[in-house]
């Protein structure tokens, strides 16, 4: 407890840094036969995680679970839904709305992480596309009303992710949602990949500028040959 200026005394602020202990979920990537869907398997695989990759074909799926070892399973993506916990997305924002209207009913209750960020290319490099629901994580909320939805790892490097000869991604996740006890969930699961730090960063409403964001690490990244993340400072 901590005293007020009247006096009184006010409940301490729960302390944000407590987060559950993950380490026993099971991990589904959708799209996970991709470069950011293998570097995130990998990672969580080699946390200890049984993870399960996603794919439209189940033999490209379990062909990159050979690939990634770390006892890593590959399914189709509504059995990668089915049997995991947490359902990380990482399709193409191009496959992103209809991947999740085939898979509501498979992700009725699960905790989704979207990391999708709506981006288009053209001469002068990309550009934050805005989706009609606001962003690509408002648009899974939108399609899975059953579903736990929050956005993070967008700022991820895929190549950091993949090189196994990198043991520590130093880089912080932002993580959105509508409940701060998944949000929790999924900064604890940022926090099991060496070097990286989950942070409550709001609701889904302030999805678009984290999405968006990525736009300029693609610039940054061009400019000084490199796999920019994102540090939050005095937090
Ligand atoms: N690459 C990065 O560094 C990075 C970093 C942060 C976030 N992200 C986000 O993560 C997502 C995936 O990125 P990526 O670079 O891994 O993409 P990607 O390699 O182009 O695609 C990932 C996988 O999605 C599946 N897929 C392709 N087109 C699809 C469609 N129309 N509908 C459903 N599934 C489709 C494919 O798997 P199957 O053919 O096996 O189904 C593919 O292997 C993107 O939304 C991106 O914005 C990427």
């Amino acid at each position: 407890m901590t005293s007020t200026e009247a006096g009184g005394t006010k409940p301490a602020a729960k302390d944000p840094w407590a987060l559950p202990d993950v380490s026993g979920l099971v991990i589904g990537v959708l799209g996970g036969t991709g470069d950011q869907g293998r570097g995130l398997a990998y990672r969580l695989a080699r946390a200890g995680h049984r993870v399960i990759i996603g794919s439209r074909a189940a033999d490209r799926a379990r062909a990159a679970a050979d690939e990634l070892g770390h006892g890593t399973e590959g399914m189709d993506n509504a059995g990668c839904a089915r049997e995991s916990d947490v359902v990380i997305v990482a399709v193409p924002w191009e496959g992103h709305a209809a991947t999740l209207t085939a898979l509501r009913e498979e992700l009725a209750g699960k905790l989704v992480v979207d990391c999708v960020n709506p981006l288009g290319f053209d001469k002068k490099g990309a550009y934050a596309l805005v989706p009609e629901e606001g962003s690509a994580a408002e648009q899974a909320a939108a399609l899975l009303p059953d579903a736990r939805v929050t956005a993070a790892f967008h700022h991820l490097s895929a190549v950091l992710l993949q090189d196994p000869a990198i043991e520590k991604i130093d880089t912080d996740v932002m993580v959105l949602g509508e409940s701060r006890a998944d949000c929790a969930i999924v900064q604890a699961l940022a926090g099991r990949i060496p070097g990286m730090r989950g942070v409550f960063a709001g609701r889904l409403r302030n999805a678009h500028q984290v999405e968006a964001l990525v736009a300029n690490l693609i610039s940054v990244n061009r400019r000084y040959s490199a796999h920019a993340g994102v540090r939050l400072t005095d937090i």
